[in-house]
């Protein structure tokens, strides 16, 4: 089965070899974990190794934020960009204008069945147009927001996830969430894989870790290990088990 490498050291480890084609996968955690910089990196290694095109669905930071993360870490998105290799979709349901006023976008602020179709509809247009093979979706928490009803947010989620697995892509919807006692997230219910970054509290340090809690259509490993946070970007300690 033909796998896409996470570009993160480590991961395809666990993964089995990497990801495959077709599957959505929730990247989830809690504020700071990593998970922005895990979308980026994947999106980058594959343009920089492999010469494939990624997407970048922004629904929560601005373009200009969102490339400073790739620059933070030494990645020229720039470069990709202008190479044509890396879009930025900007679904930010509120933006501010340059003179700090709050604007909606009326087609993702509270609509009713509407916000998950108009980021669907976006981000498959953009994959069919330049043929992207790894697709970020930042944060999909964002979208899920607009709606009251936890079954809408099913209905938007489902029909997001069905048109990115027609598609020879993998997906990586981000979510702000490490899951609770008893409650599942719904994204982690119906995505092919979840990939859960998570942190403790050690004596006054930060102990970072990461575990592949599914993954559809493979053995993987399901054991909690430690990760880093560098400037290279997230580095995963197969050897350390927490
Ligand atoms: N250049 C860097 N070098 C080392 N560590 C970094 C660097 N940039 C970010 N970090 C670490 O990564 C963390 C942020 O990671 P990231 O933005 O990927 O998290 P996130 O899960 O997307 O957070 P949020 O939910 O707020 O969007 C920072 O809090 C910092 O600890
Ligand atoms: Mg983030």
């Amino acid at each position: 089965m033909e796998r896409l490498a996470s570009g993160v050291e480590g991961l395809d480890e666990i993964l089995g070899g990497g990801f495959v084609p077709g599957s959505c996968v929730a990247v989830s955690g809690g504020p700071g974990s990593g998970k922005s910089t895990l979308g980026s990196q994947f999106l980058y290694y594959g343009f920089m190794e492999k010469g494939e095109n990624g997407i970048f669905v922004t629904c929560t930071e601005s373009p200009q934020e969102v490339k400073n993360n790739f620059r933070d870490h030494g990645w020229d998105i720039d470069e990709a960009i202008r190479k044509g290799k890396i879009k930025i979709l900007d679904m930010r349901p509120v933006m501010a204008t340059e003179s700090g006023l709050i604007t909606r976008n009326e087609a993702l602020f509270e609509g009713e069945s509407i916000p998950f179709s108009v980021v669907a509809k976006g981000t498959l247009e953009e994959i069919k147009k330049s043929h992207a093979r790894r697709v970020v979706i930042d944060s999909v928490t964002t979208v899920k927001m607009q709606y009251a009803g936890e079954f809408q947010v099913r209905q938007g989620l489902l029909g997001l996830m069905q048109g990115l697995s027609n598609e020879d892509c993998v997906s990586l919807l981000i979510v702000e969430s490490i899951g609770a006692k008893n409650i599942i997230p719904a994204e982690w219910a119906l995505s092919h894989g979840v990939v859960l970054m998570n942190y403790a509290s050690e004596r006054s340090e930060v102990v970072r870790s990461i575990q592949v809690l599914k993954m559809r259509r493979t053995a993987h490993d399901q054991n909690v290990y430690g990760m880093d946070i560098a400037k290279e970007g997230i580095v995963v300690h197969t050897d350390v088990r927490i």
